[in-house]
């Protein structure tokens, strides 16, 4: 089932910032990690996101929640939707189970690791409703380009992930990597673009955007 499109070993695009874990965010990633948290692992499993969720329901893959306000708000707005939420990010990893915890949802589970690992190799054809990727790293630099979430790997990865008519959700506040991603999702032939946006909380990156007077960019695919 992995797909190995474009170069073997992987760019990152993400950077491992230090962030100190507060207390609170400790305690809770222990406790709350054998019930709601899935190790990245290119050798392991496909998952069977049913166990994994305890029901069938349709089934969201968040990248990069950062410290995961707006994902734990969408799950409570959205209870019928199973959330998968992917960081690398350990101390957002921690907020984002408390805010599980103090809500009470029963619908997010928190992944510590690579999404493109995780695409690749453990999430079945087919398997995914939506991807969502708000606020992806811009990487401004043009020699940092290549390290940009949605490229075409990603796309290929995306298409086959998702459902047919499953919808790939990308915001930023960086307009050149807004049209990147239209260029590469018209490339790929599998996505019919600019769909209509879905409502979604506003994040803490979206935040500091629009306070700074930056437009946001919201660019909604469906698979076919
Ligand atoms: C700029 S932050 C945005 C966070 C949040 N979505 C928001 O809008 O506030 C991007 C996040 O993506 C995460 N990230 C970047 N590449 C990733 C990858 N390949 N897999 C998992 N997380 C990734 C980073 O750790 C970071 O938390």
């Amino acid at each position: 089932m992995p797909l190995t499109v474009g170069p073997s070993a992987p760019i990152h695009t993400f950077k491992r910032r230090g962030g100190r874990i507060t207390g609170g965010q400790a305690d809770a990633r222990a406790r709350l990690w054998p019930a709601y948290g899935v190790e990245v692992d290119v050798d392991g499993p496909v998952l069977d996101l049913e166990s994994l969720f305890g029901r069938r329901a349709p089934v969201v893959l968040e990248i990069g929640f950062g410290m995961g306000e707006a994902t734990a708000a969408m799950a409570a707005a959205q209870p019928e939707i199973d959330v998968l939420a992917v960081d690398v990010h350990t101390p957002g990893q921690g907020a984002l189970l408390r805010l599980v915890e103090w809500e009470a949802l029963t619908n997010v589970r928190v992944a510590d690791g690579d999404a493109l690992a995780l695409l690749d190799h453990q999430l079945g054809d087919g398997s995914l409703a939506e991807v969502r990727a708000f606020f992806p790293d811009p990487w401004p630099k043009r020699r940092h380009w290549k390290r940009r979430l949605v490229g075409p790997r990603f796309a290929a990865l995306v298409a086959q992930r998702l459902a047919p008519g499953g919808r790939l959700h990308v915001a930023t506040d960086w307009p050149h990597y807004a049209e990147q991603v239209r260029r590469v999702l018209a490339a790929s032939e599998v996505f019919d673009l600019d769909q209509p946006v879905p409502w979604r909380a506003q994040t803490r990156f979206e935040a500091q955007a629009v306070a700074a007077g930056r437009a946001v960019h919201d660019v909604v695919a469906l698979r076919r």
